[in-house]
């Protein structure tokens, strides 16, 4: 924390969980998820909003949450990837998906892919392949060729829709 600099206190729900902190005006909220409520999940790379590894949902929306004010967030509801299992633990659709299409290797932008793809399902619950690739286009997967990634969500948006 920089000295000097006035605090603003931020009330916000994160993962279903009432937050309440005090931050700097210029913390971007994936510092204050990584930094202050140890939330690792959310990767941060590029820091220019290009990668998307940094995606998380807030409201629904995907945004990157390097670029993001965590002030931005006040009153809202982010959901990162920590929020995502069954409170048993049991993974969501695209979790499990990502895991049976072997969809990751080093596994770096796998968050931030599962989440824009949970906010692209939530809009369009069977994209087409293309409708995919559109989505997606702003996360960066440097190890995959990403035919497996849209695999994973094709199998995804088939199993929730049957549990539907
Ligand atoms: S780290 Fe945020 S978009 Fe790359
Ligand atoms: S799995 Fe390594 S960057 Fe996507």
């Amino acid at each position: 924390m920089s000295e000097g600099i006035p605090l603003f206190p931020l009330s916000f729900e994160v993962n279903g969980r009432a937050v309440e902190l005090e931050i700097e005006p210029q913390e971007s909220l994936a510092e204050v998820l990584r930094n202050r409520l140890n939330l690792t999940g959310t990767k941060v790379s590029c820091e220019v909003q290009v990668c998307g590894a940094c995606t998380v949902l807030v409201d629904g929306l995907p945004v990157s949450a390097c670029t993001f004010l965590a002030y931005e967030a006040r009153n809202k509801k982010v959901l990162t990837i920590e929020g995502l299992a069954a409170p048993d633990g049991t993974l969501h659709p695209l979790q499990q998906a990502f895991v049976d299409e072997s969809a990751f290797q080093c596994g770096f932008c796998t968050p931030g892919m599962i989440l824009a793809a949970r906010a692209l399902l939530e809009e369009r619950p069977l994209p087409t392949e293309e409708e995919i690739r559109a989505s997606m286009d702003g996360n960066i997967c440097r190890c995959t060729g990403y035919l497996p990634i849209v695999h994973a969500i094709q199998k995804a948006a088939q199993a929730l829709r049957s549990r539907s």
